[in-house]
């Protein structure tokens, strides 16, 4: 289901989660080195476990989060800093059922201040949250082996992307 389907995708499988790792470590290295694609809105889809939160984990790290990074399903988002002076949002939208919560919560100021913003489980937030910069597929294919598919949604998507897509 690519966001843009002229787009091209990128395609790869981790055998295990260090691979993902791997790939978030990767994702990271080249947010840092190119600032200005930062204020992008990623996100994340697949099955309940396939490994969003994982991947998401992995990124935040790698920017240099430091201390706890909790799944954010029911807190719907957590916030962040990174060394960098990158400010990030990582939501769930898994719970997210009125959409007067995207005003009332400060959703909408998210959105509109810069900084990375990551959500899983975006469909939920359909109507309300901006179109994706890059989306993220994660499929399961077995316990430990994952089908990660990007799309860009954008140009700045197309250029995040960049590194992985043919
Ligand atoms: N290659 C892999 N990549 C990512 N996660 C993996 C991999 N192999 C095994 N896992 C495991 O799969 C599980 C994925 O759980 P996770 O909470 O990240 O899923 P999720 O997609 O966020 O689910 P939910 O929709 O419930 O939020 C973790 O226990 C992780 O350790
Ligand atoms: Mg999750």
């Amino acid at each position: 289901m690519p966001a843009n389907p002229s787009s091209p995708d990128g395609v790869l499988t981790c055998p295990d989660e260090a691979a993902t790792a791997a790939f978030a470590q990767q994702l990271a290295a080249h947010l840092l080195r190119h600032p200005a694609l930062a204020d992008a809105y990623l996100t994340l889809h697949g099955d309940l476990g396939a490994g969003k939160t994982t991947l998401v984990r992995h990124l935040l790290r790698a920017l240099g989060v430091q201390g706890r990074i909790k799944s954010p399903t029911y807190a719907v988002v957590e916030p962040y800093d990174t060394p960098s002076g990158l400010a990030l949002w990582h939501f769930d939208f898994y719970r997210f059922d009125d959409p007067r919560e995207w005003e009332d919560a400060g959703f909408r100021d998210i959105f509109a201040s810069p900084g990375l913003k990551i959500g899983e489980w975006p469909e939920k937030a359909a109507g309300l949250a901006p179109t994706a910069d890059v989306a993220i597929h994660i499929e399961a294919i077995d316990e430990t082996r994952r089908r990660i598919c990007l799309h860009p949604g954008s140009a700045r998507g197309q250029q995040l992307l960049q590194p992985w897509l043919s």
